[in-house]
């Protein structure tokens, strides 16, 4: 499965089979997290409670069902710019799980914050965690029921490019990436990222005006989105980090 496949895959898995993860698709995912480690100064970590089945992390039971044995600890910089780092990378990270066959979630706040223990240098905070395991074949209706009604609130793709040109004249690619930020998941749905297409130059900003934390993760998880849809549609390129970065088309 390609990453853009993932992407279009992708969807908050909240009910989870008791199954465990075989160790090859751990050693995977280790890798992975390794290397957006390795390329941000991330402190993400894998914990991995599969030989035993016990619980990597304990999800709020109202939002989640089943259990997951394997769970991702998404620690990083504190600040703006860790978010945002941490946010880009943990979608690399989610959509590797998604063509390793797993489904996944970004929790930031409803689950049992006692039940991990991360391992944190200083200046650094855990962002979240995202549990990786088998997405259950048949969903319990309470977690069917919270997705619909989250997604129902979603923007119309136009409205996630600001421009001097009308939407439908726009670059294919530039269509491609919004339509992949629109795909993406955000804290509580709130699609707070707009691509901005001006000048000739693309970036992205925040455009709600009451701003929060979470913000920098979505911000960071948008421009990946971005990216991997841009690349789809023929366009290979990379961002500079910040509210004004720049996605640099290769
Ligand atoms: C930064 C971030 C934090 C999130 N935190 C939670 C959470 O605490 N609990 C939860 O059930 N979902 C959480 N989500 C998942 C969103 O609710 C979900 O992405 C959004 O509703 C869109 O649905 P989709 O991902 O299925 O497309 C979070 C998502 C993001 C990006």
């Amino acid at each position: 499965m390609t990453e853009f496949e993932a992407l279009e895959k992708r969807i908050s898995v909240r009910a989870y089979e008791k199954r465990p993860l075989p160790p090859e698709t751990v050693a995977e995912l280790r890798e992975t997290i390794d290397a957006c480690n390795a390329a941000a100064g991330l402190h993400f970590q894998l914990i991995d409670k599969n030989a035993d089945k016990k619980p990597a992390v304990k999800l709020s039971p109202g939002m989640f069902a089943g259990e997951v044995y394997t769970c991702a600890l998404l620690a990083g910089p504190e600040g703006e710019l860790g978010g945002e780092m941490v946010g880009y990378f943990s979608e690399k990270l989610m959509l590797k799980a998604v063509s390793l066959g797993l489904g996944a979630c970004w929790v930031a706040g409803t689950y049992d914050r006692k039940s991990v223990s991360p391992a944190l240098c200083d200046g650094e905070k855990l962002w979240g965690v995202m549990p990786l395991g088998y997405a259950a074949e048949k969903v319990p209706l309470l977690q069917r029921t919270i997705r619909s009604r989250i997604r129902a609130k979603d923007r119309k793709t136009e409205a996630f490019v600001e421009s001097d040109y009308p939407y439908t004249s726009l670059p294919a690619w530039i269509r491609a990436g919004a339509e992949a930020v629109k795909a993406g998941p955000s804290a509580v749905n709130q699609q707070p990222v707009n691509i901005v297409y001006k000048g000739g130059l693309v970036t992205a900003r925040l455009w709600k005006e009451k701003k929060n934390e979470l913000m920098c993760l979505d911000l960071g998880i948008a421009k990946y989105q971005f990216q991997v849809g841009a690349e789809n549609a023929g366009v290979r390129g990379f961002w500079n980090f910040g509210e004004d970065g720049e996605f640099i088309a290769e």
